[in-house]
């Protein structure tokens, strides 16, 4: 039987992307791995093995990914050694006899180059160990989750509307769900061997398109304002964050501004076979 590894399964993306397997495959060729296999008790009443891993671990990796066919590796988070983590569990599942291997990268459009503090120069090394690696690779690229947004804009939208160094960047914002579900149809279908595949909602916005959005749910006018990277920070910091959050949020909107995610594309739309989520209905949800 070919079996389907998902890591970060405690997580929203690896955690969806195990529940949209469900709609494909039987659980039985399903496998969460967890650093902590409590935490993904749920996934197990669904049917799904749930193997200990940590990145950290490459043992514990090795050992997880016997028998398996396919590998969804959920990226590591910002700020921690992620090229080192993602290094361990590509070797491990080459040792372990992997054939393909599913990474979620940043979207990168190609010409533009933005660099996002803490994650973009992991992907690079990541993708670089992939293609050098003898597996069978699908990079997919997310923009930025729109569940991300009202961090980024902060809760003094209603009194001072969207202030954001974003510039008239657009962006193709996609919710968590539909980018799991894609990928989720990535591994269950066959192909895709050692391609790059753009996932996101198929529309791009604009910050004031945005600001429209946001209006209409809150019921009041809401503007947008841009504003440059210093000021962002400077009134993120006033707003009580650290200078390192809302530095690193900061890098987001410049990389939309740079007009880095601007490059929507069907393909989600694609796998999926039904529309995007609306991006309403999106914050919606991320709002409550
Ligand atoms: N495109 C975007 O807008 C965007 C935004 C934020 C993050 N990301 C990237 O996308 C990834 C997934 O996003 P998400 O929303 O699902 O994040 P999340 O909810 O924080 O989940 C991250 C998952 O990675 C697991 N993990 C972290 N370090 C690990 C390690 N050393 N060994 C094994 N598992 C480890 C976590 O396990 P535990 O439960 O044990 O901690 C968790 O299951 C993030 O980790 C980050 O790299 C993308």
């Amino acid at each position: 039987m070919k079996r389907i590894l998902v890591t970060g399964a405690t997580g929203h993306l690896g955690k969806g992307i195990v529940e949209a397997l469900l709609n494909y495959v039987p659980p039985q060729q399903i496998v969460a791995s967890a650093r902590d296999p409590q935490q993904a008790a749920g996934l197990r009443k669904l049917g799904v093995e749930v193997r200990r891993a940590d990145y950290n671990d490459y043992d514990s990796l090795l050992a997880a990914l016997q028998g398996i066919d396919k590998l969804f590796l959920v990226s590591a988070v910002a700020f921690s050694d992620r090229l080192a983590q993602h290094g361990n569990v590509i070797r491990a599942a080459e040792a372990a006899g992997v054939r393909h291997i599913v990474y979620p990268s940043i979207q990168r459009r190609e010409g533009v180059t933005a660099v996002i503090d803490g994650v973009t120069d992991s992907d690079i090394g990541t993708e670089l160990l992939l293609r050098a690696s003898g597996m069978a690779y699908t990079i997919v690229q997310h923009p930025l989750y729109a569940e991300l947004i009202p961090l980024l804009v902060g809760e003094r939208v209603v009194r001072k509307g969207l202030r954001l160094p974003a510039g008239e960047g657009r962006i193709p914002l996609t919710g968590r769900r539909d980018l799991a579900a894609a990928s989720a149809a990535i591994l269950a279908g066959d192909g895709h061997e050692n391609t790059e595949i753009s996932l996101n909602a198929g529309v791009s916005y604009s910050m004031r398109e945005l600001a429209d959005v946001y209006s209409e749910l809150l019921a009041v006018p809401i503007s947008y304002t841009a504003i440059t990277p210093a000021q962002y920070v400077a009134e993120r910091m006033a707003d009580g964050l650290p200078a390192s959050v809302a530095g690193f949020f900061g890098s987001w909107l410049a990389a939309i501004a740079a007009g880095a995610f601007d490059q929507p594309d069907p393909a989600l739309e694609r796998l999926l076979g039904t529309p995007a989520t609306p991006l309403g209905e999106v914050l919606t949800a991320a709002l409550e």
